[in-house]
């Protein structure tokens, strides 16, 4: 028998009974005449003293054991003189009375605790060892739980759990594709999924009525913290429903994952139109956890002959609530901070608003008190507070107050990683323009519908037409997107028709829907939330690579199988490359 108990289990009640424990050796520390083991397995830690009083040899042998060996031992579980609070089997030890080596280990290159010294590059070398410690197999194990609830749920509502085929042809889902080239057709290659989207309204065709799948997706896409280019989407489709049926079962899902896997009670999810939210928060995936929403300041910044504001498309202004705190030094980084080619702004103006109501900015040339004051009451500032101020083009600026008014809530303490918001996001643009191409581009894909009273206005005005569509955000970061779907093929046609496709182009790459729509296709929907993006969310952390056993680093790259490689001679030969 390798182990009656695991490492995480014994406690005091276990005093006096002679267990087998088996496990890694994560520690070893040498004291006199004993020597003490932490052994990892896991479930936890435990830790076994050998004495040399007790077993002279016994105890030089255990001094052999280098770090990461696999042992097994025989021993008595006693009561610690020496107590550890912090781990739950911290009140005892195992006095060791026999143990086996199971596997010696290689010095690891990299400390395997908590803390660890070892760099990411080396970590996902030798990502089987960095999966041995506890914070990273929290995560996965999470993870589990996570998937887990979501198909509690969905089987519990009757879903059916349909596997899609990896081997495909191009999806629209804007990104590139990875391609696989065909053995026996020579010069042909498969794309993989960037979606199950069109298989998945294939089923509903069939008269699947509620589907879903945990699928792996793959998008060429460039690196981000929260991407990667193969991730797992919780798919779904559902037939004869409306948007508010979607949106009410999935935030269903949502509640009951966050509930199982946390405890945690995701209060009211707010539906905000895209055009609010780019309004109010600059983006289409605003942080809700605070407020420090943007404001309009045109018409108290423009025509005082300050240039940077008059030749504006647009001012915009945060209140940092107490903000007037902010030293010149701070506000200085603050100033290059926004400047930085990713976020792209000329400058930053400040006024801060005094305890005694005076008012200090950095355009006091320009604008007076009384004027300051217009400011003031515009933003709702109250004495100590500070607002800062960016100008430009109408739609950049926003988006650059955007990053700004997360970076001061970080700054502020207002986005903790243990508070959880969520919203919708409804009513999406239906299409937007390609400045450099200048055709239209569907901004989900060429299958969602608009909304049924704009129908007609996606001859006369395409830009105006809304969307039946909606997407997720949980903390400022999308976790979710689908849509009512088209279903007939008129509608079909007429949306490749704007997109630009020509009639062969539609029938080549997407003949066999349009078809299918001729046998009886059910109004339909769905959606498909990111796996690994909620993982990390509950989990804590801001990159996806933490919840995901085996990532790719930012170059795409998994180093510790060092893929991707190039193929032999032969290989190509066959393939025809
Ligand atoms: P969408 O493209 O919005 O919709 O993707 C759905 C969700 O998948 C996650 N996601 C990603 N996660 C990690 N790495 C990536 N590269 C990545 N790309 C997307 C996001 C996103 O919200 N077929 C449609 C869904 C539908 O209409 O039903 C689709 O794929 O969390």
């Amino acid at each position: 028998m390798h182990r009656t108990h695991t490492c995480g289990e014994l406690r005091s009640t276990h005093i006096g009974e002679e267990v087998t424990l088996s496990g890694w050796v994560q520690r070893r520390r040498d004291f006199g005449a004993m020597t003490f083991i932490d052994l990892r397995d896991r479930y936890g830690i435990t830790q076994l003293s050998f004495n040399e009083d007790q077993d002279k040899s016994l105890n030089s042998e255990a001094r052999s054991l280098g770090r990461e060996f696999v042992i097994k031992v025989i021993g008595y579980v006693i009561e610690r003189s020496n107590k550890n609070l912090n781990i739950p089997t911290g009140e005892i030890e195992i006095q060791v009375t026999r143990f086996e080596v199971l596997n010696a280990a290689l010095t690891p290159p990299f400390t395997i605790e908590e803390d660890t010294d070892g760099g990411e590059e080396i970590r996902l070398k030798y990502r089987y060892l960095d999966l041995r410690r506890t914070p990273i197999q929290d995560k996965l194990i999470l993870r589990s739980k996570l998937n887990k609830a979501v198909r509690d749920y969905l089987n519990e509502a009757d879903f059916i759990d349909v596997e899609t085929p990896v081997l495909i042809k191009s999806t629209p889902e804007g990104a590139r594709d990875f391609v696989v080239p065909s053995r026996m057709n020579e010069g042909q290659y498969y794309a993989l999924p960037q979606s199950p989207q069109t298989f998945k309204q294939l089923l509903m065709v069939s008269g699947f009525d509620k589907y879903y799948q945990i699928v792996k997706c793959f998008r060429d896409e460039d690196f981000r913290a929260d991407r990667q280019p193969e991730f797992t989407q919780i798919d779904c489709e559902m037939s004869f429903v409306e948007r508010d049926d979607i949106l009410s079962t999935f935030e269903g899902m949502i509640r009951s994952v966050f509930k199982q896997v946390k405890n945690i009670e995701l209060g009211e999810i707010p539906r905000l139109t895209y055009e609010d939210a780019i309004r109010r928060f600059g983006s289409d995936k605003p942080d809700m956890r605070f407020g420090m929403e943007l404001i309009d300041m045109d018409t108290v910044t423009k025509g005082n002959g300050f240039g940077v504001f008059d030749n504006a498309d647009s001012v915009v202004a945060i209140n940092v609530s107490g903000g007037n705190t902010y030293t010149r030094k701070q506000l200085d980084e603050l100033t290059d901070w926004v400047k930085r080619p990713q976020i792209g702004a000329m400058g930053l103006i400040y006024c801060r608003i005094n305890e005694d109501g005076s008012f200090k900015s950095s355009v006091d040339k320009f604008f007076s008190q009384e004027q300051l004051a217009q400011w003031s009451l515009v933003c709702e500032s109250k004495p100590n507070d500070l607002i800062l101020l960016l100008s430009g083009q109408k739609d950049k600026v926003r988006k650059q107050m955007n990053e700004l008014r997360l970076f001061v809530g970080e700054k502020e303490g207002l986005r903790p990683k243990t508070k959880f918001k969520a919203c919708w996001i409804i009513d999406f643009p239906l299409v937007e323009k390609d400045d450099e191409s200048n055709r239209w581009h569907a901004m989900h894909h060429p299958f969602t519908s608009p909304i049924p009273s704009h129908r007609e206005l996606m001859h006369t005005d395409p830009g105006n037409v809304k969307a039946n569509a909606y997407d997720m955000a949980i903390n400022g970061m999308e976790v979710g997107g689908g849509s009512i779907r088209i279903h007939d093929k008129a509608l079909q046609k007429q949306m490749f028709d704007l997109l630009g496709f020509t009639e062969k182009e539609a029938q080549e790459q997407f003949g066999f829907l349009m078809n299918a729509f001729e046998y009886g296709a059910p109004p339909h929907g769905g959606i498909a939330f990111g796996l690994d993006r909620l993982t990390a969310i509950l989990a804590g952390t801001d990159s996806i690579r933490d919840v995901i056993a085996f990532p790719k680093n930012n170059m795409g790259r998994d180093v510790m199988i060092d893929a991707p490689a190039s193929l032999n001679k032969d290989q190509q030969k066959e393939l025809g490359l």
